[in-house]
């Protein structure tokens, strides 16, 4: 009997109970496991770097929440700052000091920003920064890459069209063809087709959106020279460049992945950031901010209109707040990267050893892995993987208590409270399933 068809199995049981009075039976598509297969892990409660199953089965999660969970789940010190928060109330739906507090601590660790807002969705934050850049330069166009993804809003589910003199087409039903008609998407890292797009729509560019280190395609770095050339066709032309660090924030480094390009580009800074996952600590909490003439366009200063009732809500910020405390000690994200470097090495160690074809990176506390000789540099690239071997090597790992993303275009993520001991587990089943791949 597999699990998938044990009536003992309370995941099944949940998962069918779950598909009567919810969509597909979950709150957000990738959780149905509709890419690899199977009965998806209902899950009961966490603790540090593990996660449990209706079934009470352990996992290590290599997931967090898809990027928030840093500090491992349940951290001490968050938790008791979530606990005092929630016992002073709820929501105010009027200012607090400790909006403030979040606001300042983020702005000392991205320079490019002077000030911020907070949201309570990465998908809100995205929104509500193309409308800024669209309404602080008075264009309508917009500059997306394939891959990347930036949360569901209209204009942003759109895949390119024939051309570059053509704009996308809604890659959703419900999105108007009108919507999708002002972004443009582009190949990323291609240089010749970001030159093209620039010399033929400039002037009516409002801004382009980029994750710098792309996560919704596994983990694709855009290199240097095509960073650079974004931000000089953007400064040429009157667009704002906007980074998407919703996953990348807090969680490569410190300073954002922003913070690695600039200390190869002089002088490097984003316009506009897009920043989620981490800066909540597993709340709902998300915000964006920039240049202080581009954020003053926001209202009640400005004409850009935006809003939210439970925007810096005091549980999601005081948990945010603790988190982004805890992460900004000395030799925290050290710690974390090496970490992340040794299961990532491990991983090629092994795949290596069984005859497997196999590239993975990291960056802090994010990695990916490819069953590919070599890197891809986009998503074209990223989707030659072998989908049925990936879904082998997803069921493999999670029957020996190993969770990773349930789909080959997503990242994954080590947190603080993953121990050598966890990698180790990680790395023997890893070498059991790849010398079984076929
Ligand atoms: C880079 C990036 N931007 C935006 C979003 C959307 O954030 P949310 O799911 O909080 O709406 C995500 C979500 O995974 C993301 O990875």
């Amino acid at each position: 009997m597999t699990p998938d068809t044990d009536p003992q199995d309370l995941n099944l049981a949940l998962f069918e109970r779950a598909r009567r009075v919810i969509p597909g039976g979950v709150n957000s598509p990738v959780r149905a496991f509709r890419a690899v297969g199977g009965t998806p892990r209902f899950i009961t409660r966490a603790q540090g770097a593990y996660i449990w199953d209706a079934n009470g089965q352990r996992y290590i999660d290599y997931i967090g929440s898809w990027g928030p969970m840093i500090l491992g789940h349940g951290h001490a010190a968050v938790l008791e700052a979530v606990q005092k928060a929630a016992r002073d109330g709820f929501s105010f739906g009027a200012p607090t000091e400790r909006e403030i507090e979040l606001a300042e601590e983020i702005l000392r660790h991205v320079p490019s920003m002077d000030m911020v807002r907070l949201v309570s969705s990465g998908t809100e934050a995205a929104m509500s920064a193309i409308r800024l850049a669209r309404g602080a330069t008075g264009r309508n166009k917009l500059v997306k890459f394939e891959g990347c993804y930036h949360g569901h809003a209209d204009a942003l589910l759109v895949k390119a069209g024939s051309g570059l003199a053509t704009f996308g087409h809604p890659t959703s039903a419900g999105v108007p063809a009108v919507v999708a008609q002002d972004t443009l998407v582009l190949e990323y890292n291609n240089l010749a087709q970001l030159e093209e797009a620039f010399a033929l729509h400039g002037a009516d560019i409002a801004c382009l959106m980029i994750e710098p280190i792309a996560g919704n395609m596994n983990f694709v770095r855009a290199s240097v020279p095509f960073m650079q050339r974004c931000r000089e066709l953007c400064s040429q032309h009157g667009a704002l460049l906007v980074f998407d660090e919703v996953m990348t924030g807090f969680r490569v480094a410190l300073g954002g992945a922003q913070s690695l390009y600039a200390r190869a580009i002089p002088g490097f800074a984003p316009d506009l950031t897009v920043l989620g996952k981490v800066i909540g600590g597993g709340m709902p909490l998300a915000a964006f901010g920039g240049r202080r003439a581009v954020m003053e366009q926001l209202a009640p200063l400005g004409p850009v209109y935006q809003a939210g009732t439970l925007s810096g809500n005091p549980v999601a910020t005081a948990c945010g707040l603790a988190t982004l405390r805890e992460i900004a000690r000395p030799g925290f994200y050290e710690a974390l990267a090496a970490r992340t470097r040794a299961l990532v090495q491990g991983l090629q160690a092994r795949a290596a050893a069984a005859g497997v074809a196999f590239s993975a990176d990291s960056e802090g506390g994010m990695f990916g892995f490819f069953l590919l000789p070599e890197l891809p540099q986009n998503y074209t690239a990223v989707m030659k993987s072998d989908g049925a071997r990936f879904n082998q090597l997803f069921h493999g790992l999670l029957a020996r208590g190993v969770y990773v993303a349930p789909a080959l275009y997503e990242a994954g993520f080590v947190s603080a409270a993953h121990t050598d001991a966890d990698l180790a587990q990680t790395l023997d089943a890893a070498e059991a399933v790849f010398q079984a791949l076929q």
